[in-house]
């Protein structure tokens, strides 16, 4: 269990958001999150000295969001064999600690893949591990890069479907620097708008039962200091009718083969809405999230998440007291259903906005098209 913490200091990342570092402490290295689960009340850093302490941090969300789940992924592979531990074993159990985002096993197996092929050609284990480190800072780096890339082809589109500027945005769970090297995916998009003087409004989803809105993307809008409002999840539907959104800009999770996307439960239910209010519904995720392999929406894994999230209320603010740890919400022993997750077809999103630019209508071969221009770059 990673439960060493220490406050955070405040350089870390381009976003000045501290996020994840890979750093060499005394004993060893180490990889250091900033612990979302105590966001915003507090902000704290998590230290995960060994695998399997990621893999709980992973698990209890404490590092999460789609991008960086790789990120982390890779650099755990990195810190396994930095460490010594079984490598084979530690990826293995890294890839699997949540099954819905692709990048998670995308990242892990990057490193793991740069391991294996610097033991077979060296044969020293030395060599392996800064080989799994080197491709952790390449990922890093590269999604950091990316998410500029998606900034610039986001706004563009929004420019181009809404003339007159002044875009009132829905977003639903969180995006930003929390979830990635750079600045975000569909975040970033909203940010660019901010920076570009085009945002009115951006309107935050809390995002039942984790609150990632809440929390989260509240916490990074305040801190660019942007025009925002928090709402409850199912208000959308009433700010909709009113002819406040504009646009709707999500993450994603998965896009399988076919254009279908898995993103925070919650997100099908307004690309319904939008689609009733012709309102564009535009997804924002790097390549890496495109999965070829997974071939449409009903393959795709939604993680159920444990049912007291649903009947107990967590906050860095509250007094624990439920089973579960929480405030109990709901009669002891009620019966919750809690998917992570929820999958929209291709037919309700406008597009899929990624850095190597956006695929509208969206289709299964305009991904085959992208996946094959990422390639050749
Ligand atoms: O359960 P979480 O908080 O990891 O879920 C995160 C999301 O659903 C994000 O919207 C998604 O990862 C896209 S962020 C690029």
């Amino acid at each position: 269990m990673a439960d060493q913490y220490a406050r955070t200091g405040e350089d870390r990342c381009p976003s000045g958001i501290p996020v994840l570092r890979w750093e060499e402490l005394p004993g060893g290295p180490a990889l250091v999150l900033l612990d979302q689960t105590r966001l915003p009340a507090e902000e704290a850093e998590l230290v995960c000295p060994d695998p399997s302490a990621l893999v709980e941090a992973v698990r209890s969300l404490a590092v999460r969001g789609a991008p960086l789940l790789g990120i982390a992924g890779a650099y755990g592979v990195a810190l396994a064999a930095a460490r010594g531990f079984a490598v084979e074993e530690a990826a293995a159990e890294l890839a699997g600690a949540r099954p819905t985002a692709v990048n998670l096993a995308v990242g892990v197996r990057r490193a793991h893949t740069a391991y294996r092929d610097a033991l077979a050609e060296s044969g020293d284990p030395g060599r392996a591990a800064a080989a799994a480190l080197t491709a952790a800072r390449a990922l890093h780096r590269e999604d950091a890069e990316a998410s500029a890339r998606m900034a610039g082809h986001g706004l563009a589109l929004l420019d181009e479907l809404l003339p007159g500027g002044g875009h009132r945005i829905l977003t639903h769970c969180n995006t930003g620097a929390l979830v990635s090297g750079g600045e975000g995916t569909a975040f970033a998009v909203a940010l660019a708008a901010h920076r570009a003087g085009r945002l009115r409004r951006l309107w935050v989803d809390e995002t039942r039962p984790l609150l990632q809105g809440a929390r989260l993307t509240a916490y990074e809008a305040s801190r660019h200091d942007m025009a925002y409002t928090l709402l409850t999840d199912n208000a959308a539907g009433s700010l909709f009718a009113a002819g406040a959104v504009d646009a709707v800009l999500i993450g994603a999770d998965r896009v399988a083969a076919d254009g279908s996307v898995a993103n925070k439960v919650g997100s099908y239910p307004l690309a319904v809405l939008a689609r009733y209010h012709h309102v564009p519904f535009i997804v924002v995720a790097p390549v890496t999230t495109v999965d070829p392999g997974t071939p449409d929406g009903g393959s795709i894994e939604v993680e159920q998440r444990p049912g007291c999230e649903v009947t107990e209320v967590t906050s860095p603010w509250v007094r624990k007291t439920g089973a579960g740890g929480g405030i109990p919400v709901a009669p002891l022993g009620a019966q919750a259903y809690n998917p992570a997750f929820d999958v929209t077809p291709p037919e309700l999103v406008t597009a899929i906005v990624t850095e190597e630019g956006a695929v509208s209508p969206v289709t299964a071969e305009a991904l085959v098209e992208l996946c094959a221009r990422s390639r050749q770059v």
